[in-house]
This record gives structure tokens, sequence and C-alpha cells, in this order.
């Protein structure tokens, strides 16, 4: 979809929601410094769960599922219906918790088309067998760019944001847009785009497009760091703020100009800590690998491959 009719279709958007204000209430897990998202319709009590996160201690191979259940506890009291488990794009840094979530809360698990991409590139890197289907089967809906969907009564619509993996979706549900790992607070700046897949042009034109959304747009980010002079986590800001003043994309910073500051700055980072358990569970739509004939299910650590 075009910027400008990207544009059209968000004003369309927060029209046709009227006064519907969608709430949203966020859940954050610190040892991965994700925030999680509820969004529902108060009218309809309908809602989606956006990037959800599995606990998962990386020393002792144990899941658990302290962060979800905070969430299902949160759906249980508001009397909440799910209709939808959103993910931004296979994370690197934490487990899905959507399998769990949508066992006990029910709701569709929808990621971006181009999860089938990802998918084949790391079943590559694991060396996955076929078992493993690279179609996007384990998710309940593949979302292409510009396909319309809806929470409650709240109008919704799926924006494809390639850059720091080649399946990001962005949703824009309402008045606000779940953008995953494109923009983070304005104080940080963006999204790494030296993963697999990456790649910090398309990042650039991404953003561009994201920051052509209506300035009062609320922006719901997929993590926060905290910043420099800024002690506290925080995870919502606007359009209108990321065009003002984002340490990395404010108006005025060309693309180049982008990409050089992006590729020099991802040359310094290391990778994160659950990179190589977080891929391969998320590319299966957060579940684990199928038990071996004793019972027990392994994660692979491939070596020297990073
Ligand atoms: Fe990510």
């Amino acid at each position: 979809m075009e910027d400008a009719n990207l544009a059209a279709a968000a004003e369309q958007i927060l029209r046709a929601g009227g006064q519907q204000h969608l709430v949203v209430k966020s859940f954050f897990d610190e040892p991965t410094f994700t925030a999680s998202h509820v969004a529902y319709d108060p009218a309809t009590k309908r809602a989606a769960i956006v990037d959800s996160v599995l606990n998962f201690d990386a020393a002792s191979g144990r899941t658990s599922t302290h962060s979800a259940d905070a969430i299902v506890e949160f759906v249980s009291a508001e009397g909440l219906g799910v209709d939808w488990l959103l993910e931004t794009h296979a994370h690197a840094d934490h487990l899905s918790a959507a399998p769990y979530l949508q066992q006990k809360l029910g709701g569709k698990l929808a990621i971006g088309r181009e999860i089938t991409t990802v998918q084949r590139l790391f079943g590559g890197v694991f060396n996955f067998g076929t078992e493993f289907a690279r179609d996007g089967s384990q998710f309940d809906r593949l979302f292409d760019d510009g396909d319309r969907f809806s929470v409650g009564d709240i109008p919704a619509i799926a924006l494809h944001v390639p850059g720091h993996t080649p399946a990001d979706i962005a949703y824009v549900i309402g008045d606000a847009a779940f953008i995953g790992d494109t923009l983070f607070m304005p104080d940080y700046g963006t999204a790494r785009a030296d993963f697999p897949g990456g790649d910090a042009h398309q990042l650039y034109r991404s953003i561009r497009r994201l920051l052509s959304l209506p300035e009062k747009t609320r922006l719901f980010l997929c993590h926060d760091y905290k910043a420099p002079n800024r002690n506290v986590f925080v995870w919502e800001t606007t359009v209108g703020a990321q065009k003002k003043s984002n340490v990395h994309v404010h108006d005025g910073v060309a693309e180049e100009a982008f990409v050089a500051m992006r590729q020099s700055r991802d040359a310094t980072l290391d990778l994160p800590d659950l990179i190589l358990p977080s891929v391969q569970v998320n590319v299966r739509g957060g579940r684990l690998p199928p038990a071996e004939d004793n019972g027990v299910r392994y994660l692979k650590l491939p070596i020297n491959a990073f």
C-alpha cells in the first residue's frame, strides 16, 4: 500500500472508530525488556493480545508462565473475550506465550505473511527436518500488507514494516498502532537491523511509513530499555513525538544517514541472550519442538553459526 493510501486508510479507521476508544493495558517483562499489550474495545469487550512473553530460564532450560498468567488474570477480571493473539514478528529476545494464551483464552494466532521467509532462513540455520513446516501453517492467520480486521467494533489494518526482520507487521487498531521492533521511544531510537534477513534501508522506509500515520496516533512499542537521563520504562508514544524528536529518525534525517548510523551501531551490539532459544521456538508459532522418544523436548545450539 502506498504511503498516501496508508494515511487515508488510517484516517478512515480513526473516523470509523468514532468515539470508541481502544483501551490498552500493557504488561512489562523486565528480564527481556518486553512490553506486551492487551488491546480491547470497551463496548464489546473483545480483545487482542500483542506480543506476549513465555518466561524462560536459559541456565536450567525451564519455562514458566508468570508473565502470561498476569495477562490471563487481567483478561478474566475485565471479562474480556480474546479474538486475536497478534505477533509483530518472530522475536529474537523472548519466547512467545501465544500458544499458552490461546489454550487458556482462545483467539486466532496471527503474524505477517513473510514469516515463511523467516522460517526458511532459520529452518536452514537450525537444520530442522521436514517436521518443521515452512509455510506459516503454525499460525491461524498470515497478514498481508493492508489486510483489514477488527477488534470488537474497532477497525484495524495490518501494515508490513520489514527491516528488523523480513516479516515485521504493525497493527493499526482504531487510534493506536502496535509497531513491534521498528521505532523505540524517541529518546532511544530504533530497532536493530542486523539479524538474518534484516535490512536498514527497509527499516528506514518502514519507519517513514509509520510516521505517515496521523500525528496523534498512539504508538505502542515492543520494548523499552530506558535511556540516558530516563530511569523509568515507557512503551507508549505518538507519531507526532517520534517525528519531532526520535534521536535516530526525526523528520529531516535522510535514508543514507540513518543507514550509516544504524549499521555502525549494529556492529557494536551483542546478540540478545535468548536469541537461539527464542527464534527456534517463535518460528514454530511459539511452540516448543516435538518431544523426543524419552518425552523430553530439546532446543538446538548451533556452534559458530552466528
Ligand atoms: Fe525483535
